[in-house]
């Protein structure tokens, strides 16, 4: 008998299947509630005038809504599809003094030293989990360090394993103690969560359980 496994399979490099996920996932009041937490920690954390990189940027809501209510900071938006830039391209046509694309692989890429200048802030929602196991996204936070370098805040709202689970998840989506231990361990410091949304240990699905992840770059890693 095969065991479900919480997760999803994508084509984000196909054109229908981007814009199919696009339409699907039009923000939620609970993805709200993760991108105004993202928004209070900016406002909180960044300089007038700062510039933040957003990690698997999509078909770009969450740029979206930091753009519209931070009108003085500018923006990257990182992402390895072609069809997902294009959407976010369309979205936030009236923000293009504000934003640059980078397509570039999380992973295999260097894409924290092609962001150059200085950085404020890495964020990056339920993009992470994608990258398939805990090396990558280890690899990953440790690139952000890099494109930080020495000062700002990382945030990553991502599906993660709720402590409890019985049920098998994808690689990429793993305990919020640990993310935190790799955020430590790739030169960030305060790791915290800062909220869990969409909990749901009895019938969890691939749309559910994902955490508000924050820390802050360390001077001397
Ligand atoms: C599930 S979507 C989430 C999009 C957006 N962050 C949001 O919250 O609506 C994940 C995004 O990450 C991008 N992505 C996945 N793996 C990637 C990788 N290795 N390098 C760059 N982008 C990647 C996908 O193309 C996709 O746009």
């Amino acid at each position: 008998m095969n065991e479900t496994v919480i997760g999803a399979d994508h084509e984000f490099h196909d054109r229908d299947f981007a814009l199919a996920w696009s339409e699907r996932f039009s923000p939620t009041a609970q993805r709200l509630e993760l991108f105004e937490l993202v928004l209070g920690e900016l406002r909180a954390a960044i300089p007038a005038h700062g510039r933040v990189v957003e990690l698997g940027i999509g078909p770009g809501y969450l740029a979206n809504h930091i753009l519209q209510a931070m009108p003085d900071i500018s923006y990257c938006g990182i992402d390895f599809s072609t069809p997902m830039l294009d959407i976010a391209r369309a979205r936030l046509e009236r923000y293009a003094s504000r934003i640059t694309y980078l397509q570039a692989d999380l992973v295999d890429d260097d894409w924290q030293e092609a962001v150059a200048g200085p950085v404020d802030a890495v964020i990056s929602t339920w993009a992470l989990h994608d990258l398939g196991s805990q090396q990558n996204v280890q690899t990953v936070y440790a690139k952000s360090a890099g494109a930080l370098r020495g000062r700002g805040i990382l945030l990553n709202g991502d599906f993660i394993r709720p402590d409890g689970a019985t049920q098998v998840f994808e690689a990429g989506r793993f305990e919020v103690a640990r993310h935190l231990e790799l955020m430590r361990q790739t030169g960030f410091k305060h790791a915290k969560c800062l909220a869990l949304l969409e909990h749901d240990l009895e019938s969890p699905t691939s749309a559910k359980n994902y955490a508000c992840l924050k820390a802050l770059r360390r001077m001397n890693p």
